[in-house]
């Protein structure tokens, strides 16, 4: 079995700003050292994009700042917040593929786990907070579709923009757009998929076209449950959280934690067990 923690929507901003009263910066300090203390045999960080909040260079080299604690290898991806050029100056260590995208590839086990850039563009459009998927993208999914499918193994397919609705009237509008054609590329690719999302800022399930999906907490602000309202950025204090994943043999395992509201001193319940 394998572990990944997986952090997304960071939204990192110049010294001093915040984010309806909480400080991205910090927050994300308080959830990194939570899942290194808690999950040192983990293998990877997968940092899912929105990594800042506005995507320039002061915000990256904050961002930055803080990963110097991290021992493990990382993986960055790109969201709707950041910008690519300015993310992969920053980053040059950052896997782009064949196409300047930030979108990477790895086996562990039985899994093959897939990175992929769903940001709008190029060029940069700081008002696209809709996802998009492009030809070039679609072909480099193809290739490893495909080497999934001859090696016999599941994919975990992690996305900043989820292709699908979950209800939530503002955010569905800024999905990634090109979902149909995604829901027809993983059809024909015929192996077990398990989406892994950001974007929504809200722990959401659910399966899409046969696939399962886990969609994961920002480290900083959440989006409340409301249903019907059209805006895009309703935002709550809600307690942060981040994901740890497990990849066994028989498929993917997601978990979230709110650190938060983690507690260390976990005692036995005799009256919870009998209850249940
Ligand atoms: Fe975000
Ligand atoms: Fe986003």
């Amino acid at each position: 079995m394998t572990k990944l923690l997986a952090l997304t929507d960071i939204h990192i901003k110049p010294v001093g700003q915040t984010i309806i009263g909480l400080d991205p910066y910090e927050n994300f300090k308080r959830a990194l050292k939570h899942a290194f203390d808690h999950h040192p045999d983990a293998e990877r960080v997968i940092l899912m994009g929105d990594l800042t909040n506005s995507g320039t260079p002061e915000e990256y080299a904050r961002f930055g700042e803080v990963l110097k604690s991290c021992d493990k290898p990382i993986t960055l991806m790109c969201g709707n917040h950041d910008q690519r050029d300015n993310l992969t100056a920053a980053f040059p260590w950052a896997t782009l593929d064949a196409n300047g995208f930030v979108q990477d590839a790895f086996v562990y086990g039985n899994t093959r786990v897939l990175t992929i850039d769903t940001q709008y563009g190029p060029p940069f459009v700081s008002y696209a907070h809709f996802g998009a998927y492009c030809d070039a993208r679609f072909d480099w999914l193809n290739t490893q579709l495909a080497a999934a499918k001859a090696e016999g193994q599941n994919v975990a397919l992690f996305a900043h923009h989820p292709p699908f609705k979950v209800g939530l009237k503002g955010l569905d509008q800024i999905r990634m757009r090109d979902d149909k054609r995604m829901a027809q590329t993983l059809a024909f690719a015929d192996v077990p998929v398990h989406l892994l999302c950001g974007h929504l800022h809200r722990t959401i399930s659910g399966s899409w076209h046969g696939h399962g999906f886990t969609v994961f907490k920002s480290t900083c602000h959440q989006t409340p449950l409301a249903f019907d309202d059209p805006s895009m950025s309703l935002s709550t204090a809600e307690p942060a959280a981040y994901g740890v994943i497990l990849l066994t043999n028989d498929g993917v395992i997601a978990h979230t934690e709110d650190f938060d509201l983690a507690e260390d001193d976990v005692q036995p319940s005799s009256e919870a067990m009998s209850d249940a």
